[in-house]
């Protein structure tokens, strides 16, 4: 049995704690720790670190663990810390990263990796340059819904993919009478803020990883509520976009189309919700469902809206079964980038997909500022 310190930046905030802290590290130490190739078990040691020294001592407490310091400097310094992981605000994040491949340590962060396409190159330069494992989390990946997707677009269920289209959303409150369910600075540009640069680097992956890579994107970003209300209930003008109406561009004419809204009220069976059609037939996967209609079994609806539905077109979709156990995505994650920093197992994840999930997220921004449709490029990262 061997221990790896993993040092663990932002862990009082909501990802930090609840998906990377308890659903991963200390539910693979529950576990037993990541199983490597040979055989041997691998416990994690979390170093937690943060800004406020009583928000980092009460969570030690509530979770017996020993290290915690509000100095990221000297948890780097401990040789013993093989991994930092960075669960903080975005606009913390380059900068924090950038001390840790500094201090030789390999690197795991939250997305997006930057809040600029500038800032992550360099990032991912710095990554390679410094010879360091680096990841960036891309949960949707591993959720069941879209493991079951994933599953089908492997098996040919689709035949050619003519197109997704994917809702994600639901109402985050404003704050002045009842809670905002979601940190305030999301709300502010200035603060890294806005549902783009949030979500577009997921949907970067997600349709990259099931479909291929993203040409072209038409974006629309909107701010449709400019005033909430904060942590201490204080108004304050909400200057990030909080929905986005996006068309991405994928090779052969696929095209997906996704809105992203914290400004729409859930009429939906999940909270986003993917459907795909393709040529063989058509699937609608969400967080952990997945339905599918096969083209033999599509009926033929006809237009006539002095009628009332003739056809319960809900209930002609087939479930795919589960046959398999999902665990915690996040979980699973982590699993993979423990056995690739040890025994250089496969992870994609990396930085560098990292990079243009920022690269789509700008663009969409400027596609949105400009009124344009704006292609992407490659990026060049230059040699390993
Ligand atoms: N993978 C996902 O599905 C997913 C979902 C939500 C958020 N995220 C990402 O996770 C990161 C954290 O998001 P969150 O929702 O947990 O936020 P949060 O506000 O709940 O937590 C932020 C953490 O950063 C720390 N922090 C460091 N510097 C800070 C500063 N200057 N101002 C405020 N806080 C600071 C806070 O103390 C806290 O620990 C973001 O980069 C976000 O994009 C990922």
């Amino acid at each position: 049995m061997r221990t790896v310190g993993v040092v663990m930046n932002g862990v009082t905030g909501r990802m930090g704690h609840r998906q990377h802290l308890v659903r991963s590290v200390l539910a693979i130490n529950a576990g037993g720790g990541v199983a490597l190739s040979g055989g041997e078990r691998v416990l994690l040691r979390p170093v937690l670190v943060g800004r406020n020294e009583g928000k980092l001592r009460d969570l030690a407490v509530q979770h017996d663990l020993a290290d915690w310091t509000t100095d990221l400097d000297a948890a780097l310094a401990d040789p013993a810390n093989e991994i930092y992981f960075d669960a903080q605000v975005t606009s913390a994040r380059v900068g924090a990263v950038t001390r840790a491949m500094e201090a030789g340590k390999h690197v795991y962060a939250e997305k997006p990796i930057a809040e600029s396409l500038e800032d992550a190159i360099t990032l991912a330069k710095a990554a390679r340059a410094a010879g360091v494992k680096n990841g960036v989390v891309q949960d949707k990946l591993f959720l069941p819904g879209l493991r079951k997707l994933q599953r089908l677009v492997e098996g040919g269920f689709f035949g050619r993919v003519l197109s997704v289209r994917g809702e994600f959303g639901y109402w985050v409150f404003e704050g002045d009478w009842q809670e905002a369910q979601r940190p305030s600075w999301n709300y502010r540009a200035a603060d890294g803020g806005g549902i783009v640069l949030d979500m577009f680097p997921h949907w970067h992956y997600v349709l990259e990883n099931l479909f291929g890579p993203v040409r072209a994107v038409t974006a629309r970003a909107v701010t449709h509520v400019p005033r909430r209300w904060d942590e201490a209930g204080t108004p304050y003008d909400a200057t990030a976009d909080d929905a986005a109406y996006g068309i991405f561009e994928l090779a052969d004419g696929l095209v997906a189309q996704i809105n992203s809204s914290w400004t729409t009220r859930v009429f939906r069976d999940e909270l986003v919700e993917f459907q795909v059609d393709g040529t063989e037939g058509s699937a609608v996967a969400g967080l952990r469902r997945c339905r599918v209609q096969h083209r033999s079994m599509t009926p033929k609806p006809v237009w006539n809206p002095d009628l009332p539905a003739t056809e319960p077109f809900r209930g002609q979709w087939q479930e795919v079964p589960d046959n398999a156990e999902f665990d915690n995505g996040f979980k699973v994650q982590w699993e993979m980038f423990v056995r690739h920093v040890l025994e250089d197992a496969p992870f994609p994840h990396d930085f560098a997909s990292g990079v243009r999930g920022v690269q789509l997220a700008e663009a969409g921004l400027r596609s949105s500022a400009e009124g344009r449709r704006v292609a992407l490029s490659p990026i060049d990262l230059g040699d390993a």
